[in-house]
């Protein structure tokens, strides 16, 4: 019998998410709920949405799980968030409290991955996932969660957003 890796079979869910989710919003809310329920060192789950048209570029919270967080609206130049927008790259930090960039959300925050969400080669957001646990985004989950970033991208792409 075929063995299938958790990271897989996650990664199977969140594409049947995709295919049944009704609009990307819909799959964004779906989303953030299913991770933490799958991977529980995954302890808050959520997107920043670059706000159209705002001069200078802001990310806004949108879809989340997890604690309520102060860090509604993120300019580019503030945060691990606006680091992985700017740059349009992922960003992994395995200790928060040793980098200086760090906005934070709450105290047992440990571990953070940011990946930037492109629709028609442009940035249009991020999901961001924090942990309680030290460096819990080993390369296995950096795949995982670039993979949750590209179907949402793929569903902003189809909805004709961007
Ligand atoms: N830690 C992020 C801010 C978002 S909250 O963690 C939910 C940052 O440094 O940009």
């Amino acid at each position: 019998m075929p063995v299938i890796s958790k990271m897989e079979e996650v990664r199977n869910e969140i594409c049947a998410l995709a295919k049944e989710a009704s609009s990307a919003q819909d799959l964004m809310e779906k989303m953030v709920k299913l991770l933490p329920q799958r991977v529980l060192k995954y302890n808050w789950v959520g997107f920043y949405m670059l706000e159209p048209g705002a001069q200078p570029p802001m990310l806004v919270l949108g879809a989340f799980e997890g604690a309520v967080t102060p860090h509604t609206r993120i300019p580019l130049n503030q945060g691990i968030c606006g680091a992985a927008a700017s740059s349009g790259h992922t960003v992994v930090v395995d200790d928060v409290n040793t980098d200086s960039r760090y906005l934070a959300c709450s105290l047992e925050t440990k571990s953070e991955i940011v990946v930037p969400i492109f629709a028609k080669g442009r940035v249009v957001g991020e999901l961001d996932i924090d942990s309680h646990f030290p460096a819990a985004f080993t390369s296995e989950h950096q795949e995982l969660v670039q993979y949750c970033a590209m179907v949402v991208g793929k569903k902003l792409e189809a909805s004709g957003a961007f």
